[in-house]
């Protein structure tokens, strides 16, 4: 094993770069060359290759404390790239390419798109592994995907600031967190930030039972101050109303397939202005959800990932994506197949997690034997 190729692909997640400057450090102690490809799979394709270049540990020193990606991203999937209207394979431009930089191995650190082409590649002979990355924490096969807690700290600190304007006005405070088809995010950042009501597109919710809800907080104590006045409502982007839809920013598709989601959080705000008499108003947390400087929790794991995935490749264990069992300092670190991870996505365990008629955490203890 001489040189490792690295690239990073799919949305941007803090404690990407911490992942690159720990594959770098452990490859260069085992005097393996680590090239970094900018712009996720865009960077294998003819007119992007060429920008590939090597990473040196004095270059990636810095490197763990940054939020984003310093080797950049993309939603491309090669497999199917848009050209003139078309969508074309253009995988064997990766193949070959792969071969001109002299990679003989690949890391691609992603999530299920990223690391489904990651999969379809080795199947054609190319030796990559994987290593979990998105804020959705939506992969199966792992306990932890890298730039999920500081997500979770981004959305509850958020949580918790509008908590304040929301108490002085009385008013009814949508928070929409992202989290596509999983509702992990809004789960746990609505518990952290001590929101009242969480809605996750893993159980379909009623704007009846909502505005009940509401009511059991707000209307019995009649208007003495020392009750509570207002109330927080999370809700995942992709939470689905009874009998409706997704809500879409829009009509389109990525490379992948998946739509645009957004705009839940303001329907929700809308029909609690229109339907009842409370007032409210809605906040889209967005991409900088995903922004800032990594928690010490994302540091951690994304060196673990980082070495462990130099290892794998050195122990030729390609297909493979490194895995955690337990969170933070304490992940015992495995490989998986790519292929199981990307097989089905992994979403909120509702028996367990969710109480359904108060959407918010089960409340009762659960006893781990
Ligand atoms: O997968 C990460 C994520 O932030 C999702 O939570 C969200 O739905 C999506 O990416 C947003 O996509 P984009 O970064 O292309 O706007």
């Amino acid at each position: 094993m001489k040189r490792i190729g690295i690239l990073t692909g799919g949305g941007d997640a803090p404690g990407l770069n911490a992942c690159i400057k720990a594959a770098v450090y452990k490859a260069t102690f085992e005097n393996i060359e680590v090239f970094g490809i900018y712009d996720g799979w865009h960077g294998l394709l003819d007119d992007h290759y060429d920008l590939s270049e090597r990473l040196t540990m004095q270059g990636v020193r810095t490197w763990d404390r940054d939020g984003g990606t310093h080797i950049g991203s993309s939603r491309t999937n090669p497999f199917s790239v848009k050209r003139e209207g078309q969508k074309i394979d253009r995988s064997d431009e990766v193949l070959k390419n792969i071969e001109k930089l002299g990679l003989d191995a690949l890391i691609a650190i992603g999530g299920e798109d990223t690391l489904g082409v990651a999969n379809k590649l080795y199947s054609l002979g190319v030796n990559v592994v994987g290593v979990p990355k998105t804020i959705d924490k939506d992969l199966s096969e792992t306990d932890y995907t890298i730039g999920f807690d500081t997500a979770l700290r981004n959305c509850t600190e958020q949580i918790e600031r509008s908590r304040t304007p929301a108490g002085s006005h009385s008013w009814i405070q949508i928070v929409e967190v992202m989290g596509r088809h999983s509702g992990h995010l809004a789960l746990w950042s609505g518990v952290a930030g001590g929101a009242y009501i969480i809605l996750i597109p893993e159980y379909p919710f009623s704007y009846k039972k909502i505005y009940e809800l509401l009511d059991e907080r707000l209307s019995p104590h009649g208007r003495r101050r020392v009750h509570p006045k207002y109330a927080i409502i999370v809700v995942a982007e992709g939470a689905i109303p009874e009998g409706g839809d997704l809500t879409t920013l829009d009509k389109s598709h990525d490379a992948f397939g998946h739509v645009k989601l957004g705009g839940i959080g303001d329907e929700i705000s809308h029909r609690i202005r229109k339907e009842t008499d409370y007032d409210s108003r809605s906040v889209a947390l967005g991409h900088p959800q995903r922004g800032g400087s990594p928690t010490p929790r994302d540091r951690i794991i994304a060196l673990k990932f980082g070495n462990a995935a130099v290892e794998a490749c050195i122990r030729k264990r390609f297909g493979m994506m490194v895995s955690a069992k337990g969170e933070g300092e304490m992940a015992k670190i495995h490989l998986v197949k790519i292929s199981d991870a990307v097989a089905k996505i992994d979403c909120v365990d509702v028996k367990r997690y969710y109480d359904t008629t108060r959407y918010n955490i089960l409340r009762k203890v659960l006893l781990d034997e």
